[in-house]
C-alpha cells in the first residue's frame, strides 16, 4: 500500500515522538536524582552539626564540651538516611571512618563516670547556694571559754595535716580544715541543716591520756552529754542532724557507748563497710582515704604501662592478700609483693595498667586514691566496701570490682578486658581525679564538697521545739 507524504510525515513524527518522550522522562529522572542527591549531601554536611550539638549541648559544663567540637565536624548519626546509605559503597570510605569514630565517642559520653551528671550537678549547685552547717564552738577554742581546756587540741583543726605521721588519717583532718574554711559553715544554729561534732578520733587515738577504744568512747560520750546540756540542738533531734568524721576504724566502736550517736547521728568514715554492724548504709557516709600529696601527677600514658598489675603491702591480717601472693608471686605480668616492692612504691602505680586494692584489716586503704592519683585503674577486691560517692560515681566505669571468692580469676578477667574498654576506664579515671583531692580552702568538686554533698542528701530532719 502506497504511503502518502502526509502519512509519511505523521509516521515519522510518530516514530520520533516516542524516543523524545523517553528522553524527557530520563532527564526529569536525572534532575530528580540530582536534587535528591544535593539534598542528601547538604543535609549530611550542614544538618549533622545541629543534630549533634542539640544532643551534646544538653550536656554538662564540666568538660564534655570537647565532644561537642568533635561532633560538629563529624558525620551524622547513621539513622538519618537508611535507604540511601545502606550499602557499603554508598558512602565514601573516609566518611565511614569518621562515622564510626562518632559512634564510639557517643558511647564514651554516655558511659562517663557519673550515674547522672546533670541531676547531680543541679543538686550540687543547690547545695552550694543553701547548705549550712553549724560547728560546735570547741573547734574555735581560742575564741571561747573552753580555750583553756587541756583537751582543746582534740577539737581544733590540725596545724599540720601534711605531717607524714598523719598520712592515713589525712582525710579526717582535711575535712575539718576545709569545713572551717568553707562558706557552708554558719554561726547561726537556727539556719543550720546539720551540726558538726569536731572531736578528732585520730588525735584521741594518739593521745596517751585517752588512746584505748574504751577511753575514746567514754571521752566522746562525756563530750556529747556536756554539749546536750549546754545547747538545745542535740535533744531537738536526738542527734539525728549531727555528724562526726574520722578515718580511723576505731571511730566505729566509739559510738557503741551512746545509743543515739550510734543509731541517729551520721558517721562520715573511711571504713565504710556495709558488712559491719556499726556502719549503717544510707545513714552513714563513706568518704575517701587519701594520702597527702602536694602536687598533681602528670599521668603515664596507657601505652607506656607495661605491667598488667601492681600490688604491694603487708599480708599479715589478710587471707585474701596471702592468696594473692601465693597465686602470682612469680608471675612476670603481675607485680604483686608482700611488703615493699624492689622499686619505689609509687613507681608501681606508674608502670601498671591495673592496681589492686585488696582488703586488709579494714575494707579501705589509701590504695584506691593512690591508684586514681597515678592513673592506674583500681581493681577493688574488698567485699562490702561502700565505695566513696557511689551514689554519684559509677565505679564500674573506672574500676574493676572482684569478689573475694573469685580472686583466682583476677588475671584472666583483667586480660579479657578489651583495649577499648580499658582506655575508656583510663579516660574516666582522669575525670574523677578531682573528687579525690583535698584543699584547705575547698574548691569545685573536690573531696570536701563531694563529702558535703553526701551530707546534703541526709538533711531535712524534723526537730522538736524544746520547752524552755
Ligand atoms: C589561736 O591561738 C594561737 C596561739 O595562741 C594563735 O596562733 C592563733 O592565731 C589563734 N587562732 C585564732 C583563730 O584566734
Ligand atoms: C537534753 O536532754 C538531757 C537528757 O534528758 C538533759 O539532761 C539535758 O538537760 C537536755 N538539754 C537541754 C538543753 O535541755
Ligand atoms: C616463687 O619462686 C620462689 C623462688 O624460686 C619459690 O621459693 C616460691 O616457692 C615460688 N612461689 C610460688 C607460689 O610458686
Amino acid at each position: 500500500m502506497p504511503v502518502s507524504r502526509g502519512q509519511e510525515v505523521r509516521m515519522s513524527e510518530q516514530h520520533f515522538a516516542r524516543p523524545r518522550a523517553l528522553h524527557v522522562r530520563l532527564m526529569l529522572l536525572a534532575v530528580l536524582l540530582l536534587m535528591v542527591f544535593v539534598v542528601a549531601v547538604s543535609s549530611l554536611l550542614g544538618g549533622s552539626a545541629s543534630i549533634n550539638s542539640l544532643k551534646f549541648n544538653t550536656d554538662s559544663p564540666e568538660g564534655r564540651g570537647k565532644f561537642l567540637v568533635k561532633g560538629k565536624s563529624a558525620a551524622p548519626s547513621q539513622s538519618q538516611f537508611p535507604s540511601f546509605f545502606s550499602s557499603e559503597d554508598a558512602a565514601p570510605p573516609p566518611r565511614t571512618k569518621t562515622m564510626k569514630k562518632t559512634i564510639v565517642e557517643k558511647v564514651d559520653v554516655e558511659s562517663g563516670p557519673y550515674h547522672d551528671w546533670q541531676h547531680f550537678a543541679l543538686d550540687f549547685q543547690e547545695m552550694m547556694r543553701n547548705f549550712k552547717v553549724y560547728v560546735y564552738p570547741d573547734a574555735f577554742a581560742n575564741q571561747s571559754s573552753s580555750g583553756s581546756s587541756q583537751f582543746a587540741s582534740i577539737f581544733l583543726p590540725h596545724p599540720d595535716p601534711f605531717h607524714p605521721r598523719l598520712g592515713n588519717y589525712f582525710s579526717e583532718h582535711m575535712f575539718k580544715l576545709a569545713l572551717l574554711g568553707s562558706s557552708i559553715t554558719t554561726p547561726h544554729p537556727e539556719e543550720a541543716h546539720l551540726f558538726f561534732l569536731p572531736f578528732s578520733i585520730n588525735l584521741l587515738r594518739n593521745d596517751p591520756r585517752v588512746h584505748s577504744e574504751a577511753s575514746i568512747s567514754e571521752f566522746v560520750t562525756r563530750y556529747i552529754t556536756r554539749s546536750r546540756r549546754q545547747f538545745p540542738f542535740w535533744n531537738a533531734s536526738a542527734g539525728a542532724d549531727h555528724f562526726y568524721v574520722y578515718c580511723h576504724s576505731v571511730g566505729r566502736e566509739v559510738a557503741s557507748g551512746l545509743r543515739d550517736l550510734l543509731n541517729n547521728a551520721i558517721q562520715v568514715t573511711c571504713s565504710s563497710s556495709y558488712f559491719q554492724r556499726y556502719y549503717v548504709t544510707h545513714k552513714d557516709v563513706g568518704f575517701p582515704q587519701v594520702w597527702p600529696r602536694l602536687h598533681e601527677e602528670a599521668l603515664t600514658p596507657p601505652d607506656a604501662r607495661h605491667k598488667l598489675v601492681y600490688f604491694s603491702g603487708r599480708i599479715q591480717n589478710s587471707r585474701i592478700r596471702q592468696d594473692l601472693i601465693t597465686l602470682w608471686e612469680n608471675d612476670s605480668d603481675m607485680d604483686v609483693f608482700s611488703g615493699n616492692p624492689p622499686y619505689p612504691y609509687e613507681e608501681g602505680f606508674r608502670r601498671s595498667k591495673y592496681c589492686l586494692h585488696v582488703k586488709g584489716y579494714e575494707v579501705n586503704t589509701a590504695r584506691v586514691s593512690d591508684a586514681i592519683h597515678y592513673g592506674c585503674v583500681p581493681v577493688i577486691i574488698s567485699n562490702h566496701y561502700e565505695l566513696p560517692f557511689a551514689n554519684v560515681l559509677d565505679w564500674s566505669k573506672f574500676s574493676v570490682i572482684i569478689n573475694h571468692g573469685e580472686i583466682s580469676l583476677t588475671k584472666q578477667r583483667l586480660l579479657s578486658i578489651p583495649r577499648r574498654v580499658y582506655l575508656n576506664m583510663f579516660h574516666n579515671l582522669r575525670r574523677v581525679r578531682r573528687h579525690f583531692l583535698w584543699h584547705e580552702t575547698p574548691r569545685g568538686f573536690d573531696s570536701f564538697h563531694m563529702t558535703a554533698y553526701q551530707l546534703w542528701l541526709r538533711r531535712s530532719i524534723h526537730r522538736l521545739r524544746l520547752p524552755h
